[in-house]
């Protein structure tokens, strides 16, 4: 069998799985939740017990944690609350040594927890590719697909998560491509994902792209608040997030991924640290407008109707993190009063 028709037929695969797992996620119901990322760099958060209670309070029903830390994990056992773990960048390179490693970290930070916690991803990586760790995730996916093919775990899928500077070309987001550091690997990583019916993971921030250039992208359009489109050919383009993602869309398609899907494991906007790009205002529109984009099902422009599932960066304002904007992005303050309301 050649290798284009053999390629084409795991894109029918590919589509046909994507199709079945978008049905299911709609008799699940959890395909028009939004999730949020529980990140632990502060030293004044509250305990993961108390946090669990504010899920449930807000009604949040998807979390993202960076790494398996034991005490969330242990607070989620039993809750309806689907959980996305990470595997640490500081462990990759250790990792993909040899199956065995991957084996012992999955059974001292996974297989505990999957009785009663709801674990239906697991990240390799953050925003590592472009990067020297780019082979050693990709060699890492492969290991824990083994054990969850082995142990028969068909409820949890893998991929990794890209920052925006994975691609080159990001504008017109029809001519996206990823940059030479990363298009290798993602060549890999895109035949990975396609045969196993897993979303690419990216992270998209307006507000990076605002703040950096206020005068080349507009504010209302950064904010999906504006009604005059950005044409690229025959599609228009109402906000910078659908831009980009169609923008990872076109990247993929150009290493052999059009049948990839995508998710947004993080976007969001400060609500200070950086004068009159950052206030509660501004990332309260944000955040609200993300999460009716998401809950939408609208898709993109390129793939209009298309589920792109979506977290919001972050729960809590983290003390630990740099200072500025980067201490600012939560929905919360640590105690748990909201910085402004999404829910
Ligand atoms: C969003 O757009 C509306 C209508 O143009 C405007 O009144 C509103 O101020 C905008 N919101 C923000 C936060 O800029
Ligand atoms: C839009 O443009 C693309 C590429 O030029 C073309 O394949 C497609 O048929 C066009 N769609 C419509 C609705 O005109």
């Amino acid at each position: 069998m050649g290798y284009q028709k053999a390629m084409a037929i795991l894109q029918w695969i590919a589509l046909i799985l994507s199709f079945l797992a978008a049905i299911q996620g709609v008799v699940d119901g959890y395909s028009v939740d939004i999730g949020v990322n529980y990140g632990l760099l502060g030293d004044d958060l509250p305990k993961p017990r108390e946090v669990v209670n504010l899920f449930k309070a807000y009604g949040i029903g998807k979390v993202r944690l960076f790494n398996p830390d034991p005490d969330v994990l242990w607070a989620l056992r039993g809750q309806d609350i689907d959980v996305m773990v990470g595997v640490p960048n500081e462990n990759l390179n250790a990792l993909a040594e040899n199956q065995g490693a991957v084996n012992n970290w999955f059974d001292n930070n996974i297989e505990p927890y999957l009785n009663d916690v709801n674990i239906y991803f697991i990240t390799v990586g953050n925003e590592v590719i472009p990067g020297p760790l780019g082979n050693s995730v990709w060699q890492v996916m492969q290991y824990l697909q083994n054990i969850l093919d082995e142990r028969s775990y068909r409820g949890i899928k893998i991929s990794t998560v890209l920052p925006g500077t994975a691609l080159k070309t990001s504008f017109p987001p029809s001519k996206g491509e990823f940059n030479g550091q990363s298009s290798g690997v993602m060549t890999s990583i895109c035949g990975f994902l396609l045969f196993r019916g897993s979303p690419l993971l990216i992270n998209v921030y307006p507000y990076f792209a605002y703040a950096s250039n206020p005068t080349k992208t507009p504010l209302q359009y950064a904010l999906f608040n504006s009604s005059t489109p950005v044409q690229d050919g025959n599609l228009s383009y109402y906000n910078l997030f659908d831009a980009t993602v169609d923008a990872f869309i076109s990247a993929m398609e150009r290493v052999g991924g059009a049948g990839v899907e995508v998710a947004v494991t993080e976007s969001g906007w400060p609500s200070a640290g950086n004068g009159i790009f950052t206030s509660p205002e501004l990332a309260g529109t944000y955040n609200r407008n993300f999460m009716k984009h998401v809950t939408s099902l609208k898709g993109t422009p390129k793939r209009p109707g298309h589920y792109i599932e979506g977290f919001i960066f972050a729960l809590f304002n983290e003390n630990q993190k740099p200072a500025g904007v980067e201490q600012n992005f939560g929905l919360f303050y640590p105690t748990m009063k909201p910085v402004y309301t999404v829910f």
